[in-house]
């Protein structure tokens, strides 16, 4: 080829050779599994779709998307002490992740949300439609759903995931002035925290301050014996407490762990800067929310357990989640502390957490998959025929390899597996993507996204 052909190929954008010309990508796509997904959505989505649910378009005939009018304004303020890589971070994600309320509570394992958009749209899910998540932890797709208007059930087996996530949800519509007080007598709110549990015994109760009743004492009081009345019976002004007490905990657990990981900035310090994130992120939500004029759908959240689903059969139009990685993380481990301070026994729940049962690896390794048989069953049971059940799983073949004294190239991956099960549980797989999971290259390198799709009969 001569130079003048190399320059005129040279000149053209790979974008305009796989969308109209009167579409742009959001900025700072950089994975091929992003291209792909906006690649599908731009082929399902009509034009008004794209603009109201789109996960990749900036801009679409013209017209702004939701997205990217979500994530843009004004950007998150970080603490001053955050390390340079924590704020290139934010930068980097802010139409992945650092949006609505995903971002309050760090949850180990937690999906991209952006991604999570793209595979609602793939996934033929449209407002009305709902959407499962038998193993939500913190949340996502609960989030995601509720913004664009579909509906949502989400399911874990640990109290403290319906907490964090019933939180977030809450936090898209709740009034935020209560919150914005405490905010400005933080030191008492955290001192009430920090008495109140002292350092938690593994299962125990954590007793109350025992000081005179302050604001923060009748708050905790009023918001547990809320949290067990009939929810649509509360007037707004119990919600109004609810929703406060429950925003100003998460936030103090939110401090708690970060205090526990790294001694960077005194607890105090650390609990303000948290708080006014958590301010400035729902606050911003709730803003735009309002200029768009957005329609939230209702999300359902429970605590149960995915391998026995307490839903009709056929009652939903999609199902995605996120199984733990066999035994990579031990969840219970993970979230001790909090789960100390809610009271919750963690050595109750250890029984119902997949890939934590058992004692040897060989024999945790047998019954995450036995789990997770039962868990695809179920799935295919409450899921319509024809519709989707995507899956997103990474491998950890290093620790198999261990457990079977193999390199961990023989190992089977865990989406191999999880495709392999879901065909005898009537799921036939209708695509494969990957993503690189950045961070921890040396022990998990590559991320799964299986569609899955439910025989027609
Ligand atoms: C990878 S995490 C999910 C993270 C989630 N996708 C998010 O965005 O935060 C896996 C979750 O499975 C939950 N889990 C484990 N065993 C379960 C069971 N038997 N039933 C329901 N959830 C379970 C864990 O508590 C954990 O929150």
């Amino acid at each position: 080829m001569n130079a003048e052909k190399i320059v005129e190929v040279l000149r053209q954008d790979l974008t305009q050779g796989l969308f109209p010309s009167d579409r742009q990508l959001i900025s700072n796509l950089n994975d091929i599994y992003e291209l792909e997904l906006a690649f599908y959505e731009n082929r399902i989505l009509s034009d008004a779709e794209l603009i109201r649910n789109g996960a990749y378009f900036a801009l679409v005939g013209g017209e702004y998307t939701r997205h990217f009018l979500m994530c843009t304004g004004e950007p998150l303020k970080l603490p001053d002490h955050s390390s340079s890589r924590l704020k290139s971070f934010f930068e980097k994600n802010i139409f992945r992740t650092g949006y609505a309320t995903h971002g309050l509570f760090p949850y180990r394992g937690k999906f991209h949300p952006q991604m999570i958009k793209g595979l609602i749209n793939v996934m033929g899910l449209k407002p009305g439609d709902t959407v499962l998540d038998p193993m939500m932890g913190s949340g996502t797709v609960l989030v995601e759903a509720c913004m664009m208007g579909i509906k949502s059930i989400g399911i874990d087996a640990s109290p403290f995931c319906r907490f964090m996530t019933q939180t977030k949800l809450d936090a898209l519509t709740m009034s935020l002035a209560r919150a914005r007080g405490a905010l400005e007598n933080y030191e008492e709110v955290f001192a009430y925290f920090q008495k109140r549990v002292g350092r938690p015994k593994p299962g125990s109760k954590p007793s109350r301050a025992k000081t005179t009743k302050g604001t923060m004492s009748v708050m905790e009081e009023t918001a547990e014996y809320l949290t067990k009345r009939d929810q649509q019976t509360l007037t707004e002004k119990d919600r109004d407490t609810l929703h406060t007490y429950h925003f100003l905990l998460l936030a103090y657990l939110d401090s708690a762990g970060y205090a526990e990981r790294s001694a960077r900035k005194a607890p105090l310090a650390q609990f303000r800067a948290i708080l006014e994130r958590y301010l400035f992120v729902a606050e911003k939500i709730q803003n735009v929310q309002a200029g768009l004029e957005t329609e939230l759908a209702p999300a359902e959240v429970l605590e149960g357990d995915a391998r026995s689903l307490s839903l009709d059969d056929k009652s939903t139009d999609g199902i995605i989640f996120s199984p733990p990685y066999s035994f990579a993380v031990d969840y219970l481990a993970n979230d001790s502390f909090h789960l100390n301070f809610m009271g919750i026994n963690s050595d109750a729940l250890r029984g119902k957490m997949i890939g934590l049962r058992g004692r040897e690896l060989s024999e945790k390794y047998q019954l995450y998959r036995e789990d997770m048989e039962k868990v695809l069953t179920e799935c295919a049971r409450v899921l319509r025929p024809d519709c989707f059940c995507t899956i997103i799983v990474g491998t950890n073949n290093n620790q198999l390899g261990k457990v079977f004294g193999v390199s961990p190239d023989a190992v089977q991956g865990l989406h191999e597996i999880l495709i392999d099960m879901g065909a005898g549980c009537g799921f036939k797989p209708v695509k494969v993507l990957s993503r690189p999971i950045i961070g921890i290259s040396n022990t998990m390198r590559r991320e799964y996204i299986l569609i899955l799709q439910k025989y027609s009969h």
